[in-house]
């Protein structure tokens, strides 16, 4: 049984940019770079600013509240290797992002 769950058409997700989803109580942070999606908790670590909102520069997400920076692709957090954002797995199934959880 897959456990991916669709939390966006992928055309809804804007190149270089990102897009807040939420789905029940939990919002996540997603990205078209360069055709590639990647999705992120919501909620950055360091004080819960909306990654969604942030800017995206080679392949980094900036929190648009004090400026911590993101990889993308793993949640790793550059100021602060300590409080990573969770990062999930994903694939586009018929035009659909999915995440697994
Ligand atoms: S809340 Fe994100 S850097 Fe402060």
């Amino acid at each position: 049984m897959s456990d991916y769950v669709t939390i966006a058409e992928a055309s809804r997700v804007p190149l270089g940019r990102g897009l807040t989803v939420r789905i029940g109580e939990r919002e996540f942070a997603l990205f078209n770079i360069d055709g590639d999606f990647y999705v992120l908790d919501g909620h950055c670590s360091h004080r819960g600013g909306p990654l969604g909102e942030g800017i995206i520069e080679n392949g980094r997400v900036y929190c648009p509240m004090h400026g911590w920076g993101f990889d993308a692709k793993t949640g790793a957090c550059f100021e602060n290797p300590e409080r990573p954002v969770k990062c999930y797995l994903t694939r586009v199934v018929d035009g659909s992002l999915q995440i697994k959880l």
